[in-house]
């Protein structure tokens, strides 16, 4: 049984929308491949996909570096149905994992690289602590995480439309990451180092992309 956790477009009903809805909305092509091209993936390299969702970017992983190894994870075994049949649709070999949203069921050191899209914002404070450090658990000693989610707005207008964000979705998982909070979480559970590697303006606010070494 899952812990609570806010689905992709926050109803379940919704769920089926989401891949329409955030590629109309966002330039989710370029966010995705920049993130990819800011993990530098090397060939080899065992990575996880952490709130995958409909495994859009899971599935760009795979296309742009097939001789890597693809995990999938997310919490909603919803969205992972529809993640399931677009990568069978592409004849995939990503793995796609459900997990109760708490513990990453995989043993320490697994990871080369974990990257993130448009995750953490759905995640309570207490829920981000303890996805970093089960994230700094799994990843190997030099493995690096590698975030793009909503951060510090860079001026008024995205603050005011990040505002309109909150009140449709909600205060209480996205005031964190409007406030600048995350490289302060990530470094209480171990990640010494938080690098911003650049932000984007959106319809709905500033992007920001974290370059996050384990060590
Ligand atoms: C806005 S969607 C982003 C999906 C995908 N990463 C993308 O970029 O399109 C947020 C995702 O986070 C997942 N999620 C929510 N709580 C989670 C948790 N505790 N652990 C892992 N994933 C979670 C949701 O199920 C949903 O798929």
């Amino acid at each position: 049984m899952p812990e609570h956790y806010i689905p992709a477009l926050k109803y379940h009903f919704l769920t089926p929308l989401y891949d329409w809805f955030i590629r109309l909305t966002m330039p989710e092509k370029k966010v995705k491949t920049q993130l990819i091209q800011q993990a530098d993936l090397r060939a080899g390299e065992t990575v996880l996909d952490f709130g995958c969702g409909t495994a859009t970017l899971t599935l760009l992983m795979e296309e742009l570096h097939p001789d890597c190894s693809i995990v999938g994870l997310d919490v909603d075994p919803q969205i992972l149905a529809i993640a399931d049949k677009k990568a069978k649709l592409k004849n995939s070999s990503v793995q796609l994992k459900a997990f109760e949203g708490r513990t990453i069921p995989f043993p320490n050191n697994t990871f080369d690289k974990v990257l993130s899209s448009w995750v953490f914002h759905h995640l309570t404070t207490e829920q981000k602590s303890n996805a970093f450090r089960e994230i700094h658990r799994v990843l190997k000693p030099k493995g690096e995480l590698h975030i793009a989610d909503w951060g510090k707005a860079e001026n008024w207008l995205m603050r005011f439309l990040f505002f309109i964000v909150q009140v449709v979705d909600n205060f209480y998982t996205t005031n964190d990451n409007v406030r600048g909070k995350i490289p302060h979480l990530l470094s209480q559970e171990g990640f010494q180092k938080v690098e911003q590697k650049g932000n984007q303006s959106t319809l709905f606010g500033t992007l920001t992309y974290l370059k996050v070494p384990k060590n």
